[in-house]
């Protein structure tokens, strides 16, 4: 006779109160986590462990009207992976993104997350996910600026003030105590100014908003470009100031000597490799991976043999201490996180023990003894 099966549901607000927005912690799981990811015990979807995630790919025509056609961050993805050390769980965060969804009174990204028994694959917990995703998207530059910012960096840029920058500007701040002031670029000027207004009261710091990109780099030590919709931002490679940290976290048009003259670190280089290997088989080629994916150019630069993608240096293996971290204080550094899955379960995990701690969210049956065991 098969036992009932229980799951534990948490809707946002009880993912809040569980310490979703505690950016400390989560910066620690997020540092945690790459440092389980630097010595490879963790798996993510794939035959080589490192897929970013199964997309639905949406293209410009289809022969069914009612199947979605691409637009600008279109898209569905179910991100999976396994974490070891004090984790030792698998999770899956699926979502659904469409840009128009800011036009509807929704987030552009709607997740939910589910948290999975290694061993029977039962479910432990299914939660509201954005608040997960854009924390530990947000702590990702919070981890690598805490590692490999300039000594002393006293601005912070931000290019793009939606819900994902914010938390990394968030994040940052919280990591980097020495920063003084954050300059906003936000292509809606008027947006910009409302984000200001709400940064400045969360962060305790000035936030300067600017209407020319140029203005936000230039004096930024460290920049963190999160954008979404048509308009990629373009870099200039004269604006970026000498030791400065470029956290891509969302696609950016850089010149080729941005990326030849500097340093490339990654969340995980073989992840995005993945979707170069994606795009080359798309019938569109790789045109389909560079408008949503921050390392398009250079997967680009490295399939023509442009770019040796060997001189690459994955975070986790810079913070387990196995790859040099900041060379000199003039050294500037490009980092491209695409988003591992193994932060949702990192910081889901820790969510998920905080609520069960405080004796949140609705236990929900999954049955009362199993049909299929009677
Ligand atoms: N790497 C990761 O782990 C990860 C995870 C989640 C989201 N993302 C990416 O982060 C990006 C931002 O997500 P979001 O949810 O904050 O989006 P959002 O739509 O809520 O906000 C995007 C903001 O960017 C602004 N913007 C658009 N084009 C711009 C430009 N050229 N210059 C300056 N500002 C511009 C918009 O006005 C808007 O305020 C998306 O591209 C998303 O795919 C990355």
């Amino acid at each position: 006779m098969s036992e009932k099966l229980e799951l534990l549901y948490l809707k946002e607000e009880e993912v809040i109160e569980a310490g979703v927005l505690d950016m400390k912690q989560c910066i620690d799981t997020i540092e945690e986590m790459f440092r389980l990811v630097g010595k490879g015990d963790y798996m993510m979807g794939g035959p080589n462990r490192n897929d970013h995630g199964l997309m639905l790919w949406f293209n410009k025509e289809e022969k069914f009207e009612n199947i979605p056609k691409a637009g600008p961050d279109r898209r569905f993805m179910s991100l999976i992976s396994y974490l070891g050390g004090e984790f030792d769980v698998v999770g899956n965060k699926w979502y659904g993104s469409n840009i128009e969804n800011l036009n509807k009174g929704l987030p552009r990204s709607i997740h939910t997350f589910t948290l999975n028994d290694k061993d029977t694959g039962a479910p432990l917990s299914i939660m509201a996910g954005n608040l997960i995703s854009s924390a530990r998207t947000g702590a990702v530059p919070g981890v690598v600026s805490k590692h490999l910012a300039r000594k002393n960096a006293k601005v912070v840029g931000a290019v793009g003030g939606g819900a994902i920058n914010q938390s990394c500007v968030d994040a940052i701040t919280t990591s980097v105590d020495t920063i003084e002031k954050v300059v906003l670029f936000d292509i809606n000027v008027e947006k910009g100014k409302q984000i200001a207004e709400k940064l400045e009261k969360k962060i305790n710091l000035k936030v300067e908003v600017v209407d020319n990109m140029d203005e936000c780099i230039s004096q930024s030590d460290i920049v963190t470009v999160a954008t979404s919709g048509k308009v990629k931002p373009s870099i200039n490679h004269s604006s970026i100031k000498p030791g400065a940290l470029i956290l891509l976290t969302g696609a950016a048009d850089l010149s080729p000597e941005t990326y030849k003259e500097n340093r490339i670190v990654a969340d995980l280089w073989s992840m995005h490799e993945k979707w170069l290997e994606d795009g080359l088989s798309h019938p569109e080629g790789i045109s389909s991976i560079l408008d949503w994916t921050m390392s398009g150019q250079l997967l680009e630069m490295v399939n023509n043999g442009d770019y040796d993608s060997g001189k690459i240096d994955d975070i986790g293996n810079i913070i387990a201490g196995d790859k040099e971290g900041r060379k000199s204080d003039d050294e500037v550094i490009i980092c491209m996180t695409g988003g591992l899955p193994t932060e949702d379960v990192a910081w889901g995990y820790k969510v998920y023990q905080n609520a069960l701690e405080k004796n949140l969210g609705t236990k929900l049956p999954l049955w009362d003894s199993s049909y299929l065991m009677k």
